[in-house]
């Protein structure tokens, strides 16, 4: 097991520390000539870190970034657009940096053809050297970005069909997206460095089910298992199931 597990007692000490890891990991890629390529989630997981990130843009240099959406949903009517994931970045994050990322890729809710959409995103990543950072969150079942449980671990980016507990999850009811286009678990996996993030007790089985479960599509987050630099920054309840020393 290559993970590192970090444990927090509060949500605060969890989010002040990644907020220093990440300081770290984009120092060390400032020297890079195509500057820090990152993969950014969404979700409410991680709305106090984007506050955090804004409140000490001053040590991040974002005019640097490339930055890749994880996913977004598909298709997205111009009506829906802020419901999307690309405005969720927006509020959250980029409007508020007084230098915003140099580029910002995001998967097009309006594309007319998915297939094509996908396709570009990949080239994308590809023409920029692929990804040196993505930060995920994970889903009550499981799922990283929208890798829902039974995502082949050898997928690429690619138009889903969201599982029924996600769409609970993300809009109670009444949800207005069925469907997402997802970077793929091969495509995260290809990504040098990985951070995981998550918090509170729903996440606990699919926190222990991801470090210590077998690696199988059916758990999409086992999937990091195979990856050589995953760091998990867990609160006590998220990391409730997974044994101390581990
Ligand atoms: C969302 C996103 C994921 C996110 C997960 C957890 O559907 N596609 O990238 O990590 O679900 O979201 P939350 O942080 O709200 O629990």
């Amino acid at each position: 097991m290559n993970a590192e597990i970090l444990r927090f007692t509060t949500p605060d000490d969890l989010y002040r520390s990644l907020l220093g890891r990440l300081v770290r990991e984009l120092e060390s890629l400032q020297a890079t000539s195509h500057g820090p390529v990152l993969a950014l989630p969404t979700g409410n997981t991680m709305i106090p870190f984007y506050e955090l990130m804004v409140k000490n843009q001053n040590l991040l240099l974002p005019e640097s970034w490339t930055c890749f959406q994880l996913d977004e949903y598909y298709p997205i009517p111009a009506s829906k657009e802020p419901l999307g994931f690309r405005n969720y970045l927006d509020r959250h994050l980029f409007s508020k940096l007084l230098t915003p990322p140099r580029c910002r890729e995001h998967p097009d809710g309006g594309a007319e053809d998915a297939d094509l959409e996908c396709a570009r995103y990949e080239a994308r990543i590809r023409e920029v050297g692929g990804i040196d950072l993505a930060i995920l969150g994970i889903g009550t079942n499981g799922h990283i970005a929208f890798n829902e449980p039974g995502s082949p671990h050898h997928s690429r980016t690619r138009r889903v069909e969201l599982h029924p507990d996600t769409l609970q999850a993300n809009f109670g009811s009444d949800a207005p997206f069925h469907h997402a286009i997802t970077l793929g678990i091969e495509t995260l996996l290809e990504a040098r460095k990985i951070l995981v993030v998550a918090l509170g007790e729903s996440k606990a089985t699919a926190v222990r089910n991801a470090l210590l479960g077998p690696i199988c599509p059916e758990m999409p987050a086992s999937a990091l298992q195979k990856h050589p630099s995953v760091t998990w920054f867990l609160d006590s309840s998220a990391a409730s199931g997974i044994p101390a020393g581990f």
